[in-house]
C-alpha cells in the first residue's frame, strides 16, 4: 500500500470511530431504565429529558467524559425488570444504571445492582427499600422516598383539625408505603385512618371505591395515584360529587405534571412534594426556561428528578476527574455534596436518600402553587440500611 493512500484509510478510520462515539474510556454509557409505555410514560419521558437537559448543558461531558445513552422500555413490570437491568449491564455494558419510576422495578434493580456492583440512580421510585434494607455504596437516589412526602400531609391534615381519615391507593409497594407514611404522622397528630382502600395497580376503575367513601363520610381523604391515573382519578372523585364534600389531600404527584389534562377538577387541591410551582429561585427559574424552550412544554417533579440524577453523576465523576475505575472516589464525593437543585439545595443522607424541604402546594389553575414549607429538611428514617 503506497504510503499516502495508508495515511487517508487511518485518517478515515479515526473519523470514523468519532463518528460513531468516542472510545470506552472517554466515554460514560448511561443505561435508562424507565417506562417509555403505560401509565408511567409521560414521567419517564420528562426524566430522560432532565438528565439530557443538565449533560446537554455541560457540552455533553461529565467528568471529562463523553456521556452515551442507551435505553430499555420497562413498562412498568416487575417480573420483567431482572431481565432488564441485566441486558442493560451484560449485553450493553453500561456504566450506570439510570432508573426507574415503578417502585416494584426498582427493588428487582436494586438488587441486582447490588449484587454486580452496578452504579445506580434512582430518578424516581420511592420504594422505601432502596435506601432501606436494600441501601449500597453504589446505589443513590435524586428523588424521594414514599414515606416523605406522605409524611409531611399526614401532619398537615392533623394541624388542619381532620380526625378521620380514609385512604386510597393501588396496591403495590409505592401506594402501601406512602399510606403508611401519612398514617404515622395523621396518627401521632391524634387522627386516625377509619379504612385503606386499594385496587390493583395500573387499574383505574375507582367507582366502586369512590361510593364506599361517599358512605363512610370521613374528614378527609388521602391518595397516592401518579401518572395516568392520578388524572382519571381526580376526575372521578370530582365527577362522583365528592370534591365539595370530603376534602381530597395527596402526596403531590396527584396534581404532578396532570394538571392540563385534570382541569377544573384538581382546582384546589392541596398536596405535599419536594418541589412546587413558584419557588422563583434563580436556579429553578433558569432550569425552567432551557426545559421549555428544549422541549416545547413545562417540566415537572419528573423532569427536575432527572436533571438532579445527572447532577449526582457529575458531582461523582468530576472528582474522578473522568477516571471510572476511581470509584471510591465518586461514592465519597456524592455522599459529601451539596446538590443545587431546582427544588432547593439538598444533601444525601447516609443511605443515600435526599434530604429536603417538603412543600405545601395548592393547585391554582395550572400549576401546583407553593403555600410554604410543610417540612424543613426532612430526612427518610432509613429504617433497615447498613452500609
Ligand atoms: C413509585 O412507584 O415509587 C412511584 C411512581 C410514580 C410516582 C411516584 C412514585
Amino acid at each position: 500500500m503506497k504510503g499516502s493512500h495508508a495515511t487517508q484509510l487511518a485518517v478515515a478510520s479515526v473519523l470514523a470511530s468519532f463518528a460513531l462515539g468516542a472510545s470506552a474510556a472517554d466515554s460514560i454509557k448511561v443505561g435508562f431504565m424507565l417506562p417509555y409505555s403505560g401509565t408511567y410514560t409521560a414521567l419517564g419521558n420528562a426524566i430522560e429529558n432532565g438528565f439530557r437537559q443538565y449533560v446537554d448543558e455541560q457540552g455533553g461531558k461529565l467528568g471529562g467524559l463523553v456521556v452515551e445513552y442507551v435505553r430499555v422500555d420497562d413498562e412498568s413490570a416487575p417480573a420483567k425488570a431482572t431481565d432488564n437491568i441485566n441486558k442493560l449491564i451484560n449485553r450493553d455494558k453500561v456504566d450506570v444504571v439510570v432508573g426507574t419510576v415503578h417502585s416494584g422495578v426498582a427493588m428487582a434493580m436494586a438488587k441486582v445492582a447490588k449484587d454486580t456492583g452496578t452504579l445506580m440512580i434512582d430518578p424516581n421510585a420511592g420504594a422505601d427499600a432502596v435506601t432501606g434494607p436494600m441501601c449500597a455504596p453504589n446505589i443513590f437516589r435524586s428523588s424521594f422516598s414514599n414515606w416523605q412526602p406522605a409524611y409531611a400531609m399526614g401532619i398537615v391534615a392533623a394541624k388542619q383539625g381532620y380526625k378521620r381519615a380514609v385512604t386510597i391507593t393501588w396496591d403495590y409497594a409505592a401506594g402501601k408505603e406512602s399510606v403508611n407514611g401519612f398514617k404515622e404522622a395523621f396518627t401521632k397528630g391524634g387522627g386516625k385512618v377509619e379504612k385503606d382502600l386499594t385496587l390493583p395497580f395500573p387499574q383505574v376503575e375507582f367507582q366502586a371505591l369512590l361510593t364506599e367513601i361517599a358512605s363512610i363520610k370521613p374528614d378527609v381523604v388521602y391518595t397516592f395515584f401518579a401518572g395516568g391515573g392520578a388524572v382519571k382519578f381526580v376526575k372521578d372523585y370530582a365527577a362522583a360529587g365528592l370534591k365539595n364534600t370530603v376534602p381530597l389531600v395527596g402526596a403531590g404527584f396527584l396534581t404532578d405534571g396532570t394538571l392540563d389534562a385534570q382541569g377544573e377538577a384538581a382546582q384546589g387541591l392541596l398536596t405535599t412534594l419536594h418541589y412546587a410551582d413558584g419557588l422563583n429561585t434563580p436556579k429553578d427559574n433558569q432550569f425552567r426556561l432551557t426545559y421549555a424552550k428544549t422541549y416545547k412544554m413545562q417540566p415537572d417533579v419528573y423532569a427536575m428528578q432527572g436533571y438532579d440524577a445527572a447532577q449526582i453523576l457529575g458531582i461523582g465523576l468530576a472528582a474522578t476527574k473522568g477516571d471510572k475505575t476511581k470509584r471510591d472516589v465518586l461514592v465519597k464525593a456524592i455522599e459529601k455534596a451539596k446538590i443545587d437543585s431546582p427544588r432547593g439545595v439538598f444533601t444525601l443522607s447516609s443511605s443515600h436518600n435526599p434530604v429536603q424541604d417538603i412543600y405545601l402546594r395548592k393547585v391554582e389553575g395550572k400549576v401546583n402553587q407553593v403555600q410554604g414549607v410543610a417540612v424543613k429538611a426532612l430526612a427518610d428514617p432509613g429504617r433497615g440500611c447498613r452500609m
